[in-house]
């Protein structure tokens, strides 16, 4: 489990996030949702170490992440940033060969084919439409072994059909495993979600 306790952080003198708690379990596709500028992408960089608390504290499976290695922290979660921004012109196969082996989810394959990346597997990753690029980042986020998967606004560039494919694989995914998308604009996807996070 993840478990955000009394979290908060301040920017300067900003408040940003104030006394959080909240929870992801294994087995639950979770919807945190919240305004423009509410602080969702500061809470996933928070649970993924990037950023530290102004105060509070956050445990993965029991330990606290401040105590973790940030290699022993991607063993247990991986997340999709808000914008990931190519700049080697690698092929979209090479992108996602470079996590090794022994660190890949079991349902690669699942992944490649829901994200639609088969046909685009030899294109360069810097001359693919934003929608696509998107769709690289999330398989870069999803094939890596782990308990929690956290993807920051998935669906922004995304067509319909691509969220449609990407809302089952979660929905897969999520059987195994704690799954939290940030995100507004759910659309008709919405009933697909275990429960609501709002932060205000
Ligand atoms: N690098 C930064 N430096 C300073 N302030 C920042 C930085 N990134 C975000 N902020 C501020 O922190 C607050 C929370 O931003 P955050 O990006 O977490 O919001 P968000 O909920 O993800 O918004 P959005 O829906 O637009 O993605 C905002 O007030 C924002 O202005
Ligand atoms: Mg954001």
């Amino acid at each position: 489990m993840i478990n955000v306790k009394n979290l908060s952080f301040y920017r300067e003198n900003r408040v940003v996030l104030d006394e959080l708690d909240l929870q992801l379990e294994k087995g639950e596709l979770v919807l945190l949702s919240g305004s423009n500028g509410v602080g969702k992408s500061t809470l996933l960089q928070l649970i993924g170490g990037v950023l530290k608390p102004t105060s509070g504290e956050i445990t993965i499976n029991g330990t606290d992440i401040s105590e973790m290695k940030v290699k022993d922290q991607a063993l247990l979660r991986s997340i999709a940033p808000q914008r990931r921004i190519f700049t080697l012109a690698y092929s979209v196969g090479e992108v996602l060969h470079l996590l090794p082996e022994k660190r890949r989810s079991f349902n690669v394959d699942l992944i490649i084919e829901s994200l639609g990346l088969v046909e685009i597997m030899a294109s360069k990753v810097t001359e693919l439409s934003i929608g696509q690029q998107q769709r690289v980042s999330l398989a870069i986020a999803l094939i890596q072994e782990a308990d929690f998967y956290l993807l920051d606004e998935p669906f922004s560039a995304q067509d319909e059909d691509s969220v449609l494919n990407l809302v089952a694989l979660l929905a897969e995914i999520k059987k195994e495993k704690g799954v939290m998308v940030v995100s507004h604009n759910t659309g008709t996807h919405y009933s697909q979600f275990d429960r609501e996070i709002k932060l205000t």
